[in-house]
């Protein structure tokens, strides 16, 4: 981006692919970091006179319009962030839209409807992404991807849009792409990653590199109940791929080969059923060992003598990547697992790394202050399949 101020943006519509897919709670966002972290490129752009369009998606809405996933509210808050009014546009590539981009001043702002409001965005026919592509190609005369949380995506507006135009990365894909480098070429040891989130199946990739780099993989969250599946213990009616269950065999004999720590939850949180998280109703869970989980009970945090020993396996890391919560950590009652990983990392003496848009909400949201850590990742997915090796679509078309 800093090439493009460089030659000069003043008057030119330049078109931000950001990813501005934040939580909300009906029309609320309870967790702005992805829309602050696109503001440096925002402002640069519109500070140098550019007409900026800012482009995104938000949740997954069924390629019509939805109004339960309008990005009227982050446009919002965009806004204020930027203390400038910013223009809303109600369609994508419709009236509204030229209407909005005809209407904006040098230096001035607009957010356009949720791409995926749009069958074209995500459609695997590459002609139907082509076609889309071109009309948002028609709103602009340049291209800056800043959207690193769906740079995984092969969708129209990451991967075929900047075929179309002079294209360039903004601030926080170069920052973001700078710290995922850290994690692969230039990592400090001891190398400690803690995996959590529901399902293993999306882990697994990860899990297979991270078995050749990584020194120790601390397992929590809903996926770490296959792990324990699969290593013979009952785990009640707590979250379960049984069909991964070889896969996780394969990965515990891989790592004990490979002298990587595998570390899995010692005692768990259960109880006989979800808490509420509306209500946030008391949910009174029990703590048991990891392998006597009740019949009837499901695991829903790690425990205390987990903590403890997650705290102790991060005490000396050298480099932290840590991706997905260790429990349900939206319900107070689940939440002492989350926020003991969240501590150990802000006490680790290494160079630590959020990565993942629910581990990056739950720090903010635990009250965790941003700058102790050394990075929070906007990219869950695009984190994780950078850390897997694979060419992300949204990075190699920016490098064409
Ligand atoms: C994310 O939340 O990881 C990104 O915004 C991508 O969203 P998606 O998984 O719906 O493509």
């Amino acid at each position: 981006i800093d090439e493009l101020l460089s030659e000069g943006v003043a008057g030119k519509r330049v078109f931000v692919r950001a990813d501005l897919n934040v939580p909300l709670d009906g029309t609320t966002i309870t967790d702005d970091g992805r829309i602050r972290a696109v503001v440096p490129t925002v402002k640069a752009l519109a500070d140098a006179g550019a007409r900026v369009i800012v482009a995104s998606h938000l949740g997954r809405p069924k390629g019509a319009p939805d109004p339960a996933f309008s990005l009227a509210p982050a446009a919002a808050r965009l806004g204020e962030l930027l203390g400038a009014d910013v223009a809303f546009a109600e369609d994508t590539v419709g009236s509204s839209a030229e209407a909005v981009v005809t209407g904006l001043a040098d230096g001035g702002v607009a957010v356009i409807e949720n791409l995926r409001f749009n069958a074209g965005e995500t459609s695997k026919d590459d002609a139907e992404r082509a076609a889309f592509a071109d009309k948002l190609a028609g709103l602009a005369d340049v291209y800056v991807g800043d959207g690193f949380g769906a740079v995984h995506r092969k969708h129209a507006s990451v991967f075929d849009l900047p075929k179309r135009l002079p294209h360039y990365a903004g601030y926080l894909i170069a920052t973001e792409v700078g710290v995922l480098k850290k994690l692969t070429d230039e990592v400090k040891r001891p190398y400690v990653v803690a995996l959590g989130g529901a399902k293993v199946s999306d882990k697994l990739a990860v899990i297979d590199q991270l078995l050749g780099k990584a020194d120790r993989l601390l397992i929590g969250g809903g996926m770490a109940y296959t792990f324990l599946k699969a290593k013979g213990y009952e785990v009640g009616i707590s979250l379960l791929q049984e069909d991964q269950i070889p896969a996780v065999q394969e990965y515990i004999e891989r790592a004990e080969k490979n002298g990587v720590e595998l570390v899995l939850p010692v005692d768990v949180l259960v109880a006989p059923e979800f808490p509420d998280l509306k209500t946030k109703a008391p949910a009174n869970p029990t703590t048991v060992a990891a392998d006597a989980i009740p019949a009837d009970q499901e695991g829903l945090d790690i425990g205390p003598e987990t903590r403890k020993l997650y705290a102790s396996k991060l005490a000396d890391a050298g480099t932290v990547f840590w991706n997905g919560p260790m429990g349900v950590f939206e319900h107070p009652d689940y939440a002492e697992g989350t926020k003991a990983v969240a501590q150990a990392l802000v006490d680790a003496p290494g160079f630590t790394v959020v990565g993942g848009g629910d581990s990056a909400a739950a720090v903010r949201t635990l009250g965790f202050d941003e700058n102790a850590f050394g990075h929070i990742s906007t990219g869950g997915g695009a984190s994780l399949e950078y850390l897997e090796g694979k060419t992300l679509p949204g990075l190699a078309a920016l490098e064409d």
